[in-house]
């Protein structure tokens, strides 16, 4: 079969590997899971009680215009609905945003070691990709650097994930809002990838929501994988103006969010304690972590996410399977050209520690 260069050469998201397949083929009977950001905290009480309730009417389609749950999302992001689209996942709507404004032979902006999304939707899309370099010294975003380089390409669309994966660092007020103020009144759109902002301690992170009503070409993209604990039901929201909704509208699948997410979103946003909870264990757990990342003497970056990143001193890969043959899953950065690090996604306390034993076999 025939199919475009673009596609011929695309390499798939790499997903951390499964727990049962781990378990099989290493003949293991605990696997602990660290690989992909996940919420240890497990899922809401208040999440399966609706969905319980909610399991009788899978018969029916879902709200193609989640009207309800958007009604609702707008009172927690304190916007109003038509400033509100949702997707399959934040992911979904990173694929749109760059099919609705990009054409192809254009480019998106972003910068080295951005979350691999972005250049693996645009390649599926057939548009290039600019990566402004990053401050490896800090493992965090350029803004100066990403300031040139949209000078110089002129990109539609620039994603900036805040905080970043795989890196866990962030941007701060100061810089984001010089990058909205050269970038204003032009056909670019800033994209603020937030799918970490509620584990942020930094007390200069931006109020992107606040900033989105004074910048109409800023859109902020959330998600309820992460503190919120519903991956598996896939949820993401673009809060940006009503122009930038009603094109991603215009593309989106109907039923792209199905009802079940919608269920589980309206019971989540309500559950603070869940939140909390949620939040606390991060801020605990990660401190423990680079307690045992210094006791291994792995050089690791200060994280504002639910995940950090080391580095390892043999190839990731090496690192990466001594591990698994332990039933420990990190996520090794070799796909991201990071060939020495890897990234460990906090967990409980029982199964950090269960890492760091077995760090200390392999390191
Ligand atoms: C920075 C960033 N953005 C977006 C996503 C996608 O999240 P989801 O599609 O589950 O909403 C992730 C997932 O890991 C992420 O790290």
């Amino acid at each position: 079969m025939k199919v475009s260069e673009n596609i011929e050469s695309l390499v798939p998201y790499k997903a951390g590997k499964p727990i049962e397949e781990t378990k099989k083929e290493f003949g293991l009977e605990t696997v602990y899971k660290l690989a992909s950001n996940e919420n240890p905290a497990g899922v809401s009480s208040k999440v399966i009680e609706a969905l319980t309730k909610a399991l009788p009417n899978l018969h029916r389609y879902p709200d193609a215009g989640c009207v309800e749950v958007k009604a609702k999302l707008a009172d927690f992001f304190n916007a109003k609905p038509e400033n509100i689209t949702l997707g399959n996942g934040s992911n979904e709507i990173i694929d749109l945003l760059i099919r609705v404004f990009c054409q192809k032979g254009q480019s998106i902006l972003t910068s080295e070691f951005a979350f691999i999304a972005y250049k693996i939707c645009a390649q599926a899309a057939g548009v290039n990709i600019i990566e402004s370099a990053m401050d490896q010294e800090t493992m965090s975003f350029s803004i100066d650097k990403i300031i040139e380089d949209w000078k110089e390409h002129k990109s539609p669309v620039v994603f900036i994930a805040n905080p970043n994966n795989p890196t866990g660092t962030y941007i701060s007020t100061q810089e984001i809002v010089k990058l909205l103020e050269v970038t204003k009144g032009t056909d670019t759109l800033i994209v603020l990838d937030e799918a970490y902002c509620e584990y942020v301690e930094a007390s200069d992170y931006p109020d992107s929501l606040k900033l989105q009503k004074e910048y109409s070409h800023l859109a902020v993209l959330r998600t309820f994988s992460k503190a919120y604990g519903i991956a598996g039901l896939r949820l993401g929201a673009l809060i940006a103006s009503t122009e930038v909704i009603d094109y991603i509208d215009r593309v989106r699948n109907p039923f792209n969010v199905n009802s079940l997410a919608q269920v589980a979103v309206s019971a989540v946003i309500e559950d603070k304690e869940y939140l909390s909870r949620s939040r606390n264990i991060i801020i605990t757990e990660k401190q423990k972590c680079y307690g045992y990342l210094k006791e291994l003497g792995l050089e690791f970056f200060p994280s504002e996410t639910n995940f950090v990143i080391f580095k390892t001193k043999k190839p990731c890969i090496e690192v990466f399977k001594e591990l698994l043959g332990m039933g420990v899953i990190l996520r090794p950065l070799k796909n991201y050209g990071l060939d020495y690090y890897m990234r460990w996604s906090i967990g409980q306390d029982f199964e950090n520690m269960a890492a760091f034993e077995a760090l200390k076999k392999v390191i």
